[in-house]
């Protein structure tokens, strides 16, 4: 990856306000302000991670870059290309290039398919696998399942036949059909056992290894982020509040916000005295943010100034890959 690459993904800007709809003689409520401003790039074949507490808007940010939310306002472009201006029937052609796939994979396989025709569904949909090529289609399936790591048999099973770590394959198979060059990850192993959410990354590694596919990783868990992203960014009540390499970040994180969050992962050395900082208090509500920087009501460091103005994100002198941003007016 070099910096002077034109990113395979831009966002730029990125709102997403929920509103909900006026009622007759009810005061309007508050939109809530899910994404805020959020901006980021995602380099080709690379894995830029998305973290922070429940409710900061990750999976409205992974939604929106997919328009399966509509943004509220701002650009994401993949390969230059602007997506939120895109015709519904443009926007299904790009999405080729483009996939996800969810914590629970489940809800987004089709009970009444079999998993063989779960993942050719998408080649007979954009037909570059179509027509009269069905046995071309049967034996990319075939490849795709072993490809995951499933057996040639269960192509003709149903996703309730399937043991959790299997429908993840069977979702990642499915995202593989196109030969996609981004897929969005939201959670994608949050609900496996541990053993099985280790096989599950490592194939998700393997994959971009050999196929140069880009990951916008959303997680909760910091070790599997740790392990599997070349960047982090982390989000906190709808902003991005720092962003740096995955070793700058893990290693020397600048925001008071990273450094609460990562105080929580375990030491990889024991002798190092593991340093828990506690977060004091619930995240404020998107609805109605607190002024200035969000975080000043429950940030140990917390100045008037935090307060009043707005920290810009911007970029802290580093060797770190693509830049180590933050935004903290005292960091
Ligand atoms: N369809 C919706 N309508 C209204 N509000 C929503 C909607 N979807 C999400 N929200 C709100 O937007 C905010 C961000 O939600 P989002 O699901 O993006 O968070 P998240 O970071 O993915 O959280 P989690 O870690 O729990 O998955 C939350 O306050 C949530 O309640
Ligand atoms: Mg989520």
């Amino acid at each position: 990856m070099t910096t002077t690459e034109a990113p395979l993904l831009r966002v730029r800007n990125l709102r997403k306000h929920y509103t909900s709809p006026k009622r007759w003689l009810q005061p309007a409520k508050p939109a809530i302000q899910a994404v805020d401003g959020v901006s980021f790039s995602v380099a080709r074949g690379e894995t830029l991670s998305l973290v922070g507490e429940s409710g900061c808007g990750k999976t409205t940010t992974a939604k929106s870059v997919m328009r399966l939310v509509e943004p509220t306002s701002g650009s994401v472009e993949l390969e230059g290309q602007e997506l939120l201006s895109l015709s519904p029937e443009d926007m299904r052609q790009r999405r080729r290039d483009l996939q996800i796939i969810f914590q629970d994979p489940y809800a987004s396989l089709n009970p009444r398919l079999t998993a063989g025709d779960i993942v050719a569904e998408p080649m007979r949909n954009f037909g570059n696998f179509g027509g009269s090529a069905a046995a071309e289609r049967r034996e990319r399936v075939q490849w795709l399942f072993s490809r995951v790591g499933l057996r040639p048999e269960a192509a003709k099973k149903y996703p309730h036949e399937f043991s959790g770590g299997q429908r993840q394959r069977l979702g990642i198979a499915r995202a593989l059909a196109l030969n996609p060059k981004l897929i969005v990850c939201d959670e994608p192993v949050s609900a496996l056992d541990v053993s099985v959410q280790a096989q599950v990354v490592n194939l998700l590694m393997d994959l971009q290894a050999e196929f140069g596919i880009a990951y916008l990783f959303v997680a909760h868990d910091l070790a599997v982020v740790r392990h599997i992203s070349h960047r982090v960014a982390v989000m906190y009540l709808g902003h991005i509040v720092e962003i740096a390499d995955r070793d700058t970040l893990f290693s020397k994180p600048l925001h008071p916000y990273t450094e609460i969050l990562l105080s929580a992962v375990p030491v990889p050395n024991p002798r190092t005295p593991a340093r828990r900082l506690l977060l004091q208090g619930d995240p404020p509500s998107p609805a109605n943010p607190p002024s200035g920087c969000r975080f000043h009501t429950r940030c140990p460091m917390a100045q008037a100034v935090c307060k009043e103005k707005v920290p810009e994100l911007s970029e802290r002198a580093s060797s770190s890959q693509g830049g180590h941003w933050v935004a903290c007016h005292f960091r």
